[in-house]
């Protein structure tokens, strides 16, 4: 998978790619990413790349200038590859491990990280594919928002993490939130490791994490609860 990473601060994104699962995926060759400073592509003094909102309003925006250059040399440098281009902005869609699947399908992701107000409504109508909110909160900028996506998606690319099984089983590729998981030692500054774990006795194992799951589920996301309820009535019928 190729991944383009459109901001003004390619400096963030770096260190986090040299030192996460992204390295990793590199390393194997299954993945290259690279930033690139939109601010290359301003022809304006001092490589500006916002200004003020039309109609007044504080803040500034990011111009459609750079930004349609810096896609348009992207997509010719990438050809015939066609990418999803991805705007985080929180008035997107909220991003959701359905969402990291399919993007781990991709063979191109571009994403734009916006800053200030936002970037101009043109770029978003002709270029973005994708806009994805990481949760009802306000970022200062795109790029840690688009390091989030970029390593949910990397870890779901087949050979990237060593067990596919660990991937499958994390919270939200099952209804259910995960379980509680505990190593050695049995007993740390007398907290006790539950006893069913020690047994050997792997359907009771089995049985007690499903307990947990469920009972999680329940008292933090009783949304996800009542779909997980809503399948096993059906799925009973
Ligand atoms: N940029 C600023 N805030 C954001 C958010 N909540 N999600 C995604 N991108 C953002």
């Amino acid at each position: 998978m190729k991944i383009d990473v459109l901001t003004t601060f390619p400096e963030m994104i770096e260190p986090v790619i040299k030192s996460s699962i992204a390295r990793i995926a590199i390393e194997k060759g299954l993945v290259s990413i690279k930033p690139r400073d939109i601010r290359v592509f301003s022809e304006e003094k001092h490589q500006k790349t916002d200004d003020y909102p039309f109609g007044g309003g504080d803040g500034m925006v990011m111009t459609p200038k750079p930004l349609f250059s810096a896609i348009r040399h992207c997509l010719e440098e990438a050809k015939p590859e066609v990418p999803r281009i991805i705007f985080p902005t929180p008035d997107g869609k909220v991003f959701t491990q359905e969402m990291a699947k399919d993007f781990s399908k991709e063979s191109y992701l571009l994403f734009i990280c916006g800053h200030y107000k936002g970037i101009d409504q043109r770029v978003r109508d002709v270029w973005v594919t994708d806009e994805i909110s990481l949760g009802d909160y306000v970022l200062t900028g795109g790029e840690i928002a688009a390091l989030v996506i970029i390593d949910a998606v990397i870890r779901l690319i087949p050979g990237v993490i060593g067990t596919l099984n660990s991937a499958l089983s994390d919270s939200f590729s099952h209804p259910l939130l995960d379980c509680p998981w505990y190593t050695r030692p049995e007993e740390f500054e007398g907290l006790k490791v539950p006893e069913v774990l020690l047994s050997g006795h792997h359907a009771k194992i089995e049985e007690w994490r499903l307990e947990q799951r469920i009972k999680k589920t329940r008292e933090k996301r009783s949304d996800l609860y009542d779909k997980w309820l809503i399948k096993q009535t059906k799925e009973k019928k």
